[in-house]
């Protein structure tokens, strides 16, 4: 490889064991309701979907996050500060970290954590051409456990964008923005995007676009599965189905069954009755106020917090 034009980063490598898909995957479907993983949403093709999925028009929440930023960020650059490091829980949200390591004055350097080795490689490649002078740090990591950042980090800035924290159910973030408080240290602060409660119908629209491409990216997880665990399973017979629980305030994905069926997985057999749903993933959403109470109770005090005309998302500062 040449090393002028492609300069080799260092990994820092925390990769946990690896994960025991079938198990995992078993284990849901056992459960009543069953479920199955998110994490397997995304390989190759399920991170293209995602792309796509942001993309669509009622898939609200990028572009305002993006226009939440562009607004915020002369006022953001300003409190922060200069010479601060940017640390990124799961990597690869790319044009918004772009922005935000464009607008800050001298950045430290950059730390990426990524459970995929190959993705964070690549992604630093990215960066560094576009930032020759970047200080990168990539961690292999799986992000939702205990970790140590290098040494050499302090006062980070934690960014998390995306409302990913909405992938987590109430207690998990909880406990996920404690663990972000102790990377933190006492000086470190966190920058995070929250999508907000809206009416019904606009949620349900972003996760059921007109063109299919959330139906196709949740299918693509049964695709996955069919194929990384050689599993007999007729994807044909699922449809997607996106709702807002309003007991939980969470959008709840689900998998549906369209005929009664046998999946084979494993040397087992589970059976599907016709109109059984299989629980995918669930995306909650947050009042400005209930989510200052939840970081709070993590430790984390709100400096400011940005939002669009119509409250539709947040991006908070904390510290
Ligand atoms: N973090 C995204 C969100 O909650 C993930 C997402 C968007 C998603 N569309 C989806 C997950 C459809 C599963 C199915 O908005």
């Amino acid at each position: 490889m040449n090393s002028i034009m492609k300069p080799d980063v260092e990994i820092l490598d925390c990769h946990p064991p690896a994960d025991d898909m079938q198990a995992e995957v078993l284990h849901g479907l056992q459960r009543h309701p069953k479920h199955l993983p998110s994490k397997y949403f995304y390989d190759g093709r399920g991170a293209r979907l995602f792309e796509a999925i942001c993309e669509t028009p009622e898939y609200y929440p990028t572009r305002t996050e993006i226009g939440i930023l562009k607004d915020a960020l002369p006022q953001l650059a300003a409190a922060l500060g200069p010479d601060r490091w940017v640390v990124e829980p799961g990597s690869g949200s790319g044009i918004k970290t772009d922005m935000l390591l464009n607008a800050l004055p001298d950045v430290a350097g950059y730390v990426p954590i990524d459970i995929s080795k190959a993705q964070l490689a690549a992604y630093a490649q990215k960066l560094l051409a576009a930032h020759p002078v970047l200080r990168v740090r990539p961690v292999c990591a799986d992000f939702s456990r205990d970790l140590d950042l290098p040494a050499e980090i302090a006062a980070p800035v934690i960014w998390f964008p995306g409302s990913t924290i909405g992938n987590f159910s109430p207690p998990q973030a909880a406990a996920f923005l404690a663990r972000l408080r102790r990377w933190g240290g006492g000086a470190g602060e966190l920058l995070i995007g929250v999508d907000l409660r809206k009416p019904r119908p606009v949620l349900e629209a972003a996760y059921n676009d007109a063109q299919g491409v959330t139906a196709q990216f949740n299918l693509n997880l049964l695709h996955h599965i069919r194929r990384a665990l050689d599993a007999q399973l007729d994807v044909e017979a699922f449809v997607h189905q996106a709702r807002w629980n309003d007991e939980i305030g969470a959008i709840q994905m689900f998998l549906v069954s369209t005929q009664a069926q046998i999946l084979q997985l494993g040397g087992q057999r589970i059976t599907v009755a016709a109109g059984e749903a299989i629980c995918t993933e669930y995306s909650y959403k947050y009042s400005i106020e209930n989510f200052q109470a939840l970081a709070g109770s993590a430790g984390w005090q709100t400096r400011q917090v940005y939002t669009d005309a119509q409250k539709w998302f947040a991006v908070f500062h904390f510290r």
